[in-house]
């Protein structure tokens, strides 16, 4: 793999006074500078507050204290000497200073509202920015890259003007999780799962993320996106991806990338007159979780009183190839659920039932959320004088407590600075996966998502996406 150079270089955040630069870029940036991660980067934050440096660093330094637990006063004075502010809008004219102030090789980090990132990339490119003389220069896209299928076309064609693709880095930070990247090494590093790995074998595979946290203030964002465009068109469906493809032959981010689109372009379209059977949305209603009482969407600060956006959906996925034809694939994520849990689960179809009289299958967990950790679930002698079976787990949390552990942001930017894009997404990747969604996000343009309880399961009518025979698992039972 590869390893950052120590070269010097650059990393401009464009958008730095926002929301995403305070609580995650920097606290990552922070992270890896204390834990001497970080490379020969300066970093320059750039946006249209008219802020002097000192105000800039004294912003940074207010949230680091608030987000950051093991905050040290002499390592954010070394780190901020190499911070620097430049107050400018998109335009290429003012996007210009920064020429003067960069090294050779820069990557431009967009921490901007979606509907920027054209603008953005646009004007740096326009600015003279993207061209590679004697360095590097990249580009890093957040998501939702586009809102449709159309849309995602049209920036990627807005970017391309300027940009080859080789340079653009879209982000989706679920891939740089610990779990996201263990999927392939458990699946690819033990030989005994291969064979188990297909539809033979597995009976469904079901991905949840499920949060307890509202909107928290990004209505203007959350109210227009909702939870299919938010979570399942990227997160999820990379989850899904990661989980169905088959074994690249190298690490190498072409190939890897080549076999995620295999699976998206393997998945079976939805038809318009289907979506209910493959789609459900849901919108909370207020509940309580935790004991605490909180307020249903439309009651929460700026949404409109009649807004239809879901904060849940969930989707049914066949892919037509050998290795899954058959098994359904179901994901689901939503916002006020019952808790914070996130998981992979794949259930293996059972054994006979001749031997022990009864249905046995395993469960195989990956698990990110309350802990990072594999569980295989399985079946074992109950100990007594009786041959009976009862359910145990094999519990493998990978991560020793003394251990580093690295956030999302934290391994996805050293993985922008060292120019590996095998945990970002290809154009292809991005289109495939609005393909695959849009007569749902058609359908969803009409009609009413279902009300649920802050806190509850989400909607009921999950359920009828299930084939028979199977349930969504509970939602915060391990
Ligand atoms: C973001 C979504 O991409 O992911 C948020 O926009 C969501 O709505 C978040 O809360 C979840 O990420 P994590 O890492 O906190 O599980």
């Amino acid at each position: 793999m590869a390893v950052v150079s120590q070269e010097a270089s650059t990393i401009v955040i464009i958008g730095a006074t926002g929301d995403l630069t305070r609580r995650l870029l920097f606290p990552a940036i922070y992270r890896l500078y204390a834990l001497s991660e970080w490379p020969q980067t300066q970093i320059i934050g750039y946006a249209v507050e008219d802020w002097t440096q000192e105000q800039f660093l004294a912003h940074i330094e207010q949230n680091l204290k608030q987000f950051e637990h093991n905050y040290d006063e002499t390592v954010w004075k070394t780190l901020a000497s190499r911070i620097s502010y430049i107050s400018g809008d998109l335009t290429a004219a003012s996007l210009t200073q920064l020429k003067s102030k960069i090294t050779p090789s820069a990557l431009f980090y967009l921490a901007l509202p979606p509907q920027l990132f054209g603008d953005a990339a646009e004007g740096l490119g326009h600015a003279g920015l993207a061209t590679e003389t004697q360095g590097w220069r990249r580009l890093v896209v957040e998501k939702p890259f586009g809102w449709d299928f159309d849309s995602a076309k049209a920036l990627r064609e807005r970017i391309h003007q300027y940009w080859n693709e080789d340079q653009v880095y879209r982000i989706d930070h679920f891939l740089g999780k610990e779990t996201t990247q263990n999927l392939l090494v458990f699946r690819f590093a033990n030989r005994f799962l291969e064979p188990v790995w297909n539809s033979n074998h597995v009976r469904q595979v079901q991905i949840t993320v499920g949060e307890t946290l509202g909107v928290e203030g990004r209505w203007r964002y959350y109210d227009q996106a909702g939870a299919l465009r938010d979570m399942i068109q990227n997160h999820l469906m990379q989850l899904f991806t990661l989980t169905a493809l088959d074994a690249p032959s190298t690490w190498d981010a072409e190939v890897l990338r080549e076999h995620k689109v295999e699976v998206l372009r393997a998945v079976r379209p939805i038809l318009p007159n289907q979506v209910d059977d493959f789609a459900c949305r849901g919108q909370y209603n207020a509940g309580s979780i935790g004991g605490q009482n909180v307020a249903g969407y439309l009651e929460e600060p700026g949404i409109p009183q009649d807004s239809r956006t879901d904060t849940f959906a969930a989707v049914k996925l066949y892919v037509d190839n050998w290795r899954w034809h058959g098994t359904p694939f179901y994901l689901r994520s939503g916002k006020r659920l019952a808790a914070r849990y996130s998981e992979i689960a794949i259930e293996l179809r059972d054994v006979p039932p001749g031997l022990f009289g009864k249905s046995l299958s395993n469960w195989l967990i990956f698990r990110m959320w309350p802990d990072q950790c594999i569980d295989v679930v399985a079946w074992a002698k109950a100990p007594g004088l009786q041959l009976d079976t009862r359910q145990i787990i094999l519990a493998t949390p990978y991560e020793k407590v003394d251990e580093p552990d690295y956030t999302a942001y934290e391994q996805l930017l050293m993985e922008a600075l060292k120019g590996d894009r095998a945990y970002f997404l290809r154009f292809d990747e991005v289109e495939e996966s609005w393909r695959i969604l849009t007569p749902v996000l058609q359908a969803w343009s009409e009609g009413q998502p279902e009300p649920y309880a802050a806190g509850s399961q989400g909607p009921a009518g999950q359920e009828r996406l299930m084939i028979p025979g199977h349930s969504w698992r509970t939602i915060g039972l391990n």
